[in-house]
C-alpha cells in the first residue's frame, strides 16, 4: 500500500497569530522555491487555537498546499464547557486533523486512555482525522520495554472506532520530546510496526495498511532521513523544529 507521508508541525504554545501568519507564509514560500511536491508528501501545521482562523484564511487565500490541524478538542459537541473548543468549530475552520493524547496533555492535564478515547470519538463525529499520540515515559520504558505502552494506548484509543475510519498514530517516546534525545530509526521502526499490528487488531488489515504511523521526538532536518527509510514510519510529528520555516521545510524535503 502506498501511504503518503505526513510531516506535521506541532507549534505547541508558541507564536501568536501574527507570528503564526509570518511562519506559514515563510514556510509556503520556502517549499515553493524548493519545488516541493506536495502531492508526494503532505505537510500540516498545528497552531494554537487562537491562530487557527488567521492561518486558515491565509492558506485559503493564497492556496498554500498546507493542511491545518488543532492541538486538542473537547470530547463534547457544545454547551456549558467553559474554555473548551468543539470539534465542530475546528471543522468549520477547515481543520483536517486534530492532535489527541499528546504526552503534554496526558501528563500535564491528567488525560488517560478514557479521555483520549472520548476525544477520538468526538473528532470522528465531526469529520476530523485524529492524530493519536502514544508513547512511553522513561520509567515505563524501563519497566515494560519499548512497545507495550504505545500498543496499549493505541488499542484503548481505537476502541469503538469503526473500520474504514481514517486515523493517524504518532509514536512519541516521552523521553525524546524536546530533549534532543532521539530514538534510533530501528527502535522507531520496531514500535511503529507494533502499533500497526495494534491498528490491524482494532480496525483490520486494510486499515492498518492505510494508516500513517509517525515518529515524533527531537526530529530535525539532519535526522529525518533515517526515520523515513523505515518501512513502518510514514512521517513525523515535529515540535521545536517546526517553528523555523527553513528547518521544517528541510524536514518535509527528507528525500
Ligand atoms: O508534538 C511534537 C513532539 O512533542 C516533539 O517535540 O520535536 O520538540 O521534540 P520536539
Amino acid at each position: 500500500t502506498e501511504r503518503r507521508p505526513l510531516i506535521a508541525g506541532n507549534w505547541k504554545m508558541n507564536l501568536d497569530h501574527l507570528q503564526g501568519i509570518a511562519l506559514v507564509q515563510k514556510l509556503a514560500w520556502t517549499l515553493k522555491d524548493a519545488g516541493f511536491d506536495s502531492g508526494a508528501v503532505e505537510v500540516a501545521v498545528f497552531p494554537p487555537f487562537t491562530d487557527l482562523r488567521s492561518v486558515q484564511t491565509l492558506i485559503d487565500a493564497d492556496r498554500y498546499a498546507l493542511a491545518l490541524g488543532a492541538q486538542d478538542l473537547s470530547p463534547h459537541d457544545s454547551g456549558a464547557y467553559t474554555g473548551d473548543v468543539s470539534g465542530a468549530f475546528l471543522k468549520a475552520l477547515d481543520c483536517a486533523y486534530v492532535l489527541i493524547g499528546h504526552s503534554e496533555r496526558r501528563t500535564g492535564h491528567g488525560e488517560g486512555d478514557e479521555v483520549v478515547r472520548a476525544k477520538v470519538q468526538a473528532a470522528v463525529r465531526h469529520g476530523l482525522v485524529p492524530v493519536i499520540c502514544v508513547g512511553e515515559t522513561e520509567a515505563e520504558l524501563e519497566e515494560h520495554g519499548t512497545s507495550a505502552v504505545p500498543v496499549r494506548q493505541t488499542k484503548a484509543a481505537l476502541e469503538g472506532v469503526a473500520a474504514g475510519t481514517p486515523v493517524v498514530i504518532a509514536y512519541e517516546p516521552v523521553w525524546a520530546i524536546g530533549t534532543g534525545k532521539v530514538a534510533t530509526p530501528e527502535t522507531a521502526q520496531e514500535v511503529c510496526s507494533a502499533i500497526r499490528n495494534a491498528v490491524a487488531e482494532a480496525l483490520g488489515d486494510a486499515d492498518a495498511a492505510a494508516t500513517r504511523v509517525l515518529y515524533g521526538g527531537s526530529v530535525k532536518s539532519g535526522n529525518i532521513a533515517g526515520f523515513m527509510r523505515q518501512p513502518d514510519v510514514d512521517g513525523a510529528l515535529v515540535g521545536g523544529a517546526s517553528l523555523d520555516a527553513a528547518e521544517f521545510a528541510g524536514i518535509a524535503r527528507f528525500r
